[in-house]
């Protein structure tokens, strides 16, 4: 079976590649290389520089490769940048999904597993775990466009049988356990990244944004899952759209939160190093807290993760940072 992974340069994406050669799939990614690396994708993947929006190259590749499947991946993802620029928001990621289930659609490809997001949920849902059924109310466009984008697909099951599982990710942060991949991401602005920079004396100091959430310790809560948990779950969300499986939605994170603090406080610890650290005011469009309720994805997939443990997270984030700076 041949699988066609969207943003496979990216972080997450080249990770899942690689758990699809594991697995025995062939692989293709197709990505614009905006924020992705060529130097990310794995060996033994094939790899063709395009734009989803571009329909008709995307479906001549999933033509001439013969792709069965589509694991796409390939957005923006900055909440600031999306409240600056909402229009370029929904015209990649909205418009990106709608160029993408059209080329699937005119090649008779049925199974998609598309990168969805807690940021889904705004801050609808402070109080305890959150479900697939908690109220959706994104609170800036990056949310929003990735609610629409699950709206679109779910509308095509029953017109054009385009089947897919949207796994709306928690907080993704770690590195590959045997320290061949990790995050490259620019001026990323993920907090166990931007910590692990900071104790490799990349950057000065990290921001805390926000002490006065109604949270334990004032700042804000997530869900951190694995990098690796993360892309298992995107094998298994194409084995269960494989058994005949109808559209879903899967909450993917591990139901343990951490706060800001906590995080910081463990990078400390596995770096050894005690890097500066501000308080900053709240920034627009974050939640107090977002952690996930994963039952529905542990029993529909049989799954348990491997990788729940907020040191070996940070460690291999660290580690890796530290390796890549030299
Ligand atoms: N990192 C997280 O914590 C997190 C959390 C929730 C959801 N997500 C989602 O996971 C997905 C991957 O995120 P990531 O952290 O790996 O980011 P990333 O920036 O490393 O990867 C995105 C990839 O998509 C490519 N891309 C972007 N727009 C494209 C386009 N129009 N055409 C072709 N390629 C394009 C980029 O070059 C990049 O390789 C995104 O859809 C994101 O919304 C990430």
């Amino acid at each position: 079976m041949k699988v066609l992974i969207t943003g496979g340069a990216g972080y997450i994406g080249s990770h899942t590649a690689q758990k699809f050669l594991q697995a025995g799939y062939e692989v293709v990614i197709f990505d614009n290389l905006t924020t992705g690396f060529r130097q990310a994708i794995p060996a033994n993947a094939q790899f063709v520089q395009g734009d989803v929006r571009d329909q008709e190259l995307l479906s001549k590749v999933i033509s001439d490769h013969k792709t069965e499947a589509v694991v796409h991946f390939a957005a923006k993802l900055i909440v600031p940048e999306s409240i600056a620029k909402p229009l370029d928001y929904y015209e990649n990621n909205t418009s990106g999904v709608m160029s993408l289930a059209r080329a699937c659609i005119a090649n008779k490809v049925d199974k998609v597993v598309f990168s969805s997001t807690a940021a889904v949920y705004g801050d609808a849902n402070v109080e305890g775990l959150i479900t697939e059924e908690s109220i959706t109310r994104p609170l800036n466009p990056y949310g929003t466009s990735k609610l629409m984008s699950e709206q679109i697909l779910r509308d095509c099951q029953g017109p054009h049988g385009l089947r897919s599982v949207c796994l709306r990710y928690f907080n993704v942060a770690g590195a590959a356990l045997d320290g061949s991949n990790g995050q490259r991401t620019k001026n990323a602005t993920h907090l166990i990244k931007v910590a692990s920079e900071a104790a490799c004396g990349v950057r000065e100091s990290v921001g805390i944004f926000g002490t006065d959430y109604p949270t334990a310790d004032g700042t804000g809560v997530r869900d951190y899952i694995h990098v690796e948990d993360l892309a298992d779950l995107h094998v298994l969300a194409i084995r269960y759209l494989e058994k005949g499986h109808g559209s879903e939605i899967f909450n993917c994170g591990y139901g343990h939160g951490f706060s800001v603090r906590q995080v910081i406080d463990q990078v400390k610890i596995v770096s050894g190093v005690d890097f500066k650290v501000t308080e900053q005011k709240r920034r627009e469009g974050d939640a107090a807290q977002l952690v996930a309720d994963s039952s529905k994805v542990r029993k529909a997939f049989d799954w348990e993760p491997k990788r729940a443990d907020l040191n070996l997270i940070c460690r291999t984030a660290y580690e890796w940072e530290k390796r890549s700076r030299g």
